[in-house]
């Protein structure tokens, strides 16, 4: 087949298997997914209603062949249609953000169900639920659209990714109190008030092992910030600094979700186990089956020591 004229009323189906082609010979993952997403976003139009569509109009035309190139040069997607999905959000993401993942939506099922299944009542008038390295804010929005009447803070230390966490509570209109915060240092007193009151802690950190560098994909590696990504030498570093953050956070009984490396299915829990403080800790998969987030439970007076 020939690749369509740039810039010419073309057949919609033929300008869309020429990029997905295109795409695939980048090495793109998923690549006629993107190619329609792509030409759904210059049509102004649900990917669905593509099939309404016979062809795409010379403007459109010329817009789509360059974001395909540059999905060709393996910019994300989301970076290029300015939006990513989350749960029930479409969050507003681009340089300076992380992008946020499939497999963050179970760590935040998890930690919704379990709230709600939770036998100890929780403060009134909510639960109060902090995510700690809230990037886009996908975490801490979706607990506070979610959970009926939840006082939900949200803790980032990047000011790239706090500017987009602000514009999504902002766009958004969910109750979300942003900290501008470093987990690693001592709590600014705006979350020195909430220790010991907490009944969730969710986090999402940089859990990258450093050796990682060398073969993340470019889409990763480019464009996600660095400072959302590396975790140290183990890839552990700062998850070792949330779980100390949420064992000051949380209320005997609160539940601490923090999502790992596939890598890290032994060693996080194996963090907690150690600590000592915490009950119930276990380890879960994500939808593909990878180890993917540790989860524990702050221990109530009295109980064992390990848990
Ligand atoms: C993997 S991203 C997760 C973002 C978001 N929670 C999500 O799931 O999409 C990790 C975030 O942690 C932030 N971060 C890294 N180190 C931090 C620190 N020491 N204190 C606060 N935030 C930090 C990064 O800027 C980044 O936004």
């Amino acid at each position: 087949m020939n690749p369509p004229v740039a810039g010419s009323r073309t057949a919609l189906a033929e300008r869309i298997a020429a990029a997905t082609a295109q795409l695939a010979a980048a090495g793109v993952a998923s690549p006629r997914a993107d190619a329609e997403q792509l030409a759904a976003f210059v049509l102004g139009l649900g990917r669905a209603r593509l099939l309404l569509v016979d062809e795409l109009p010379g403007p459109a035309a010329v817009r789509f062949d360059t974001l395909v190139r540059r999905r060709a040069d393996r910019e994300p997607l989301q970076h290029l249609t300015g939006v990513a999905g989350f749960r029930y959000l479409d969050l507003a993401v681009g340089p300076g953000v992380f992008v946020p993942r499939p497999e963050t939506e179970s760590v935040v099922g998890w930690a919704i169900d379990a709230l709600r299944a939770a036998t100890v009542a929780t403060t009134a008038p909510g639960p109060v639920c902090v995510d700690l390295c809230a990037g886009s804010g996908a975490i801490a929005l979706s607990l506070a659209g979610e959970i009926p009447g939840a006082q939900v803070h949200a803790v980032e230390g990047d000011p790239a990714a706090l500017g987009w966490l602000r514009r999504n509570v902002r766009s958004t209109g969910l109750p979300v109190e942003v900290h501008a915060a470093d987990v690693t240092a001592a709590p600014p007193s705006s979350l020195a008030r909430l220790e010991g009151a907490v009944d969730l802690v969710v986090s999402n950190p940089p859990y990258l092992p450093d050796a990682d560098r060398a073969t993340v994909e470019p889409e990763v590696g480019v464009h996600d910030p660095a400072a959302a990504l590396w975790g140290g030498p183990d890839g552990l570093q700062i998850v070792r600094a949330v779980v100390r953050l949420a064992a000051r956070l949380l209320r005997p009984g609160g539940l601490l979700v923090v999502e790992h490396a596939d890598g890290h299915g032994a060693s996080a829990p194996a963090l907690l186990r150690a600590d000592g403080r915490w009950q119930d800790v276990a380890d879960h998969p994500d939808l593909g089956g990878r180890d993917r987030f540790v989860t524990g439970r702050m221990a109530r007076p009295g109980e064992g020591e390990h848990g």
